[in-house]
């Protein structure tokens, strides 16, 4: 991870005294930017990615509710450009990234969409708790007993980070590669597309992200793979009656594998630090029944991972007033909305029992809805629950101070969060 290279030059807002959005500053507290942005220039064009930036709940729901002017054609499209010779590492792993979930605005979206919903229902998430807890306590084991002889562990990176993996893995029944593989080609992915790195660290994440998608291409067309969201996929049927093509079955793939686990493992991440941070949430998550849940949604209202999604106009339009031309890209700030002062009371304080709590946008809105929504949510209230019963007296080891950032367009989460056993207590 660690790059000698300077940083790329800063992407201005084009807003006096507003940071860029890859601008340490943002990722650290992005709360005032989305405010400004709010409440002086909710349609707000930004010079620095060229993309609109849409931060009223009200103007990011009615465009997630209007499929036909605004497309998702532009879901996964690289916000840093690709030079040529990333291309051709990518190109030379036979890489695509054809229409196939939340780029899809084609016919086939819907069959797609109802294949990978099979594995994630409710009733199989509902089924899959013991499996979850199971995995969790497996994962606490090592940070558990290092906590107990004193020392400090990083939940982040030790539990948060590879749980969603281990999960999915036999959700799916995936194996012949290891947890920690999967998470760094998956969090190499989301840097690639939606981060702001130098060219050569672009070189490196390039690398990874071919190697993935050469494993998800082998994986869809193993013999084996008869059962599964690989064997439904290869059984699969387009409207016309015709078989799926291997590339978008990898490009299905390819999106589930990355949502499934990077998302869910930044979610639990930021729960875990908002909550270890006040010994009263942390102990009320170990023992009330139903508060890891709330306190999960809450910080999806306020803190979510996916912090923006895109789309892009298929026609001329208006939004709040301000017009925007055909193919506008649109930076639709999912985060910003759960702020909102018209939609959520008193918006900067996580509060478990808030009446609309589950009326946020974080797993978007309408046709695309995060699919995964139901696994993420209780996925992520179990791992909390299970590392406030595991490390009953845990404290942040510097509490107060801000740990390192993810910081991509879409996605925040900390990379850190590091604990010890509170002595005081
Ligand atoms: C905290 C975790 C997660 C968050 C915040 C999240 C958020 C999102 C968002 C914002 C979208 C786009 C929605 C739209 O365009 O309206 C999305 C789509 C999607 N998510 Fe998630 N997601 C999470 C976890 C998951 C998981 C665990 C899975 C799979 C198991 C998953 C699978 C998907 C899929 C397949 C789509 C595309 C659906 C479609 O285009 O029809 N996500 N998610």
């Amino acid at each position: 991870m660690a790059s000698t290279e300077t940083r790329p030059a800063p992407l201005p807002t084009g807003l006096p005294g507003i940071p860029g959005l890859f601008d340490p500053p943002f990722v650290a507290d992005p709360f005032p930017t989305l405010a400004a942005l709010r409440s002086t220039s909710p349609v707000h064009f930004d010079p620095g990615t060229g993309l609109w930036l849409v931060s009223r709940y009200a103007d990011v729901r009615s465009v997630l509710l209007d499929p036909g002017t605004y497309l998702p054609d532009n879901a996964q499209h690289s916000v840093t450009p690709l030079p040529v010779r990333v291309l051709r590492i990518l190109a030379r792993a036979g890489f695509s990234l054809p229409p196939a979930l939340a780029n899809n605005r084609g016919a086939d979206h819907a069959g797609l969409r109802r294949l990978v919903m099979r594995f994630f229902n409710a009733e199989r998430v509902a089924a899959a708790v013991p499996m979850v807890e199971q995995t969790a306590a497996e994962m606490l084991s090592g940070p558990r007993s290092r906590y107990a002889a004193g020392d400090r562990c990083d939940l982040a990176a030790e539990y948060a980070r590879l749980l969603p993996c281990r999960v999915m893995m036999r959700l799916l029944g995936i194996d012949g590669v290891s947890a920690s593989t999967l998470a760094t080609w998956s969090d190499a992915a989301l840097e690639l597309f939606y981060g702001h790195p130098p060219a050569g660290r672009q070189l490196h994440l390039a690398e990874q992200v071919g190697a993935f998608h050469q494993w998800l291409t082998a994986q869809v067309s193993s013999a084996a793979a008869a059962d599964g969201l690989i064997g439904g996929l290869r059984r699969h049927r387009k409207p016309d009656g015709t078989p799926l093509d291997a590339a978008t079955a990898v490009a299905v793939c390819f999106f589930v594998f990355i949502a499934g686990q990077s998302t869910t493992g930044q979610l639990i991440s930021t729960a875990l630090l908002r909550a270890v941070s006040d010994p009263r949430v942390w102990s009320r998550v170990a023992v009330e029944d139903g508060f890891a849940e709330a306190w999960v949604e809450e910080i999806l209202r306020r803190e979510p991972p996916v912090t923006t999604w895109r789309r892009v106009t298929a026609r001329e339009t208006e939004l709040s007033g301000v017009r925007l031309p055909a193919g506008a890209q649109l930076l639709l700030m999912l985060m910003g909305t759960g702020s909102d002062p018209e939609m959520f009371g008193d918006p900067e304080q996580l509060c478990p029992h808030r009446e609309n709590i589950r009326h946020h946008l974080a797993f978007g809105a309408g046709r695309h809805r995060c699919l995964g929504a139901s696994l993420a949510r209780t996925e992520a209230a179990v791992a909390l629950r299970a590392a406030a019963r595991a490390l009953p007296d845990a404290a942040l080891v510097e509490p107060g101070t801000q740990p390192p950032m993810l910081g991509l367009l879409s996605f925040r989460a900390p990379l850190q969060v590091v604990v010890h056993r509170h002595s005081g207590r």
